[in-house]
């Protein structure tokens, strides 16, 4: 299954002006400026894009939350946080085309009828920042952006605004706060930003990716755009791909591609032939799978629900036989520990236990006791937070309890690990018997 690169081109230079011009860059921002700004929102409606963020939500359909009589300003905010592990995709888009995300924005504010737009971007990514910074002075240069855009009428400010290194600031409500000088911290919903974004006033949150689809939708037309990639969740999409793999980066394949074709024919296969011990399909949050598991199963909403996970940014982590499996998980947990904002408490308090255990796991200094205890964590956490960081900080524990649970047998203290371990009574580390609670059945 392949296709002709349609978000990263492999033209040269594509990131001047000049060169992302001569290429048809721009032409379809005249083009949806010619049009009626619900013609715009139709267009991406019917194309059946699905955000790039993680969550997969319609795109066109988002859009039109956003109310179109109001006295108040309208935001559009860009979301370039990427600070998901195994996520580096707009990173792509920032540098090998920035134009288009440029582009993409600006229609999408003229759909919304937005007047000021915020690309967040991650405040680690330097380069990147003064790369898409030059992009939009030259965008600006041009009368690409700010007033009276083309001589349509039309203005919008665009504005780069930089973050200070803050996972939790890629949540939307986050990002928001962020933007506003207040603390990262998620607001509660409702209201839902289309309502009361940005300074309480109507807001559009959108990744990066996502917005760069837009030009592509306005030049293919929404049903050509639509029979690309699964029917459910069309279009290209940039699958970023890590681990162990001989040829890891960023591939623009369409969706509904298989992730056994991802691995073996784009990204090399496993070095030395190894098996494939496990995959986590989407960024760290996603729910692990087995590498026997894998056959059939397609990179899109629709596919990976089947297999048990999800596509969230399509950052897909390749694990080979001889992976620590337990040292990965200790290692992700312990990156959730880090970046929960402390606002609620299953989370602050949860993702800390969760790390704390985990690590008594990899030092083969757990119960099985801790199994439970450790799944109970996982389980609290899970809807009980403002923010879906939390269940991000659950889902790779639940899972890998659920597809690994020899992995954690494996790693008991050894003069414990007696009894049937996973079913039945567990002998704890007193030497007691603990009964498995309800909680020891995982989520399907
Ligand atoms: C903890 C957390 C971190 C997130 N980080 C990002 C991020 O870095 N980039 C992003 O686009 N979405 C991120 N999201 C999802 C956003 O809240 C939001 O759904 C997304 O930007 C919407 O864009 P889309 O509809 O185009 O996918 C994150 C969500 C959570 C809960």
């Amino acid at each position: 299954m392949t296709m002709e690169p349609l978000i990263l081109p492999p033209v040269p230079g594509l990131r001047d002006i000049g060169v992302y011009e001569a290429h048809g860059g721009y032409a379809m921002l005249r083009k949806a400026l010619a049009m009626k700004p619900e013609e715009v929102t139709d267009e991406v409606k019917k194309s059946g894009l699905r955000g790039r963020g993680g969550a997969c939500f319609p795109t066109g359909l988002k859009w039109t939350f956003m109310p179109r009589q109001t006295d108040k300003q309208k935001y559009l905010c860009v979301n370039g946080d990427e600070s998901e592990p195994g996520t580096f995709k707009d990173r792509q888009i920032f540098e090998f085309n920035p134009h288009l995300l440029i582009e993409g924005a600006v229609i999408a504010a003229y759909a919304m009828g937005v007047g000021t737009i915020y690309l967040y971007v991650r405040g680690e990514y330097n380069r990147w920042i003064a790369m898409v910074q030059k992009a939009l002075d030259e965008a600006y240069a041009r009368g690409y952006c700010g007033e009276n855009i083309l001589g349509s009428g039309f203005s919008t400010s665009f504005t780069v605004h930089r973050g200070a290194g803050a996972y939790i600031c890629g949540e939307e409500s986050s990002l928001m706060n962020s933007i506003e000088g207040e603390r990262g911290y998620p607001r509660v919903k409702p209201p839902f930003p289309a309502q009361y974004g940005l300074w309480g006033c109507p807001t559009t949150i959108n990744n990066v990716e996502t917005i760069a689809n837009v030009p592509v939708i306005m030049r293919l037309g929404w049903e050509a755009y639509s029979r690309i990639g699964h029917p459910k969740h069309p279009g290209p999409i940039l699958v970023g791909v890590s681990g162990h793999v001989n040829n890891p980066g960023v591939f623009e394949l369409p969706t509904g591609v298989l992730l056994t074709d991802i691995i073996y024919k784009f990204a090399g296969g496993v070095p030395g032939n190894k098996k494939i011990k496990a995959v986590i399909p989407g960024g760290s949050s996603t729910m692990i799978l087995r590498g026997e598991a894998l056959e059939g199963v397609t990179m899109d909403a629709e596919g990976l629900k089947a297999a048990g996970s999800s596509v969230g940014t399509a950052g897909l982590i390749v694990m080979d036989e001889d992976t620590d499996l337990i040292r990965v998980l200790t290692r992700i947990a312990g990156f959730y520990h880090h970046e929960s904002c402390g606002q609620c408490t299953p989370c602050r308090e949860g993702t800390g236990w969760m790390h704390k255990i985990l690590k008594r796991f990899e030092k083969s200094e757990a119960t099985m006791a801790d199994l439970d205890l450790l799944l109970e964590v996982a389980n609290n956490i899970e809807g009980n937070t403002i923010c879906a960081l939390g269940d991000a900080a659950a889902w790779p524990v639940q899972s890998m309890i659920k597809r690994f649970r020899e992995e954690f047998q494996r790693r008991v203290k050894p003069a414990v690990a007696q009894g049937p371990a996973g079913s039945g009574a567990f002998t704890d580390a007193g030497g007691g018997t603990t009964k498995p609670s309800a909680l020891t059945s995982v989520p399907a």
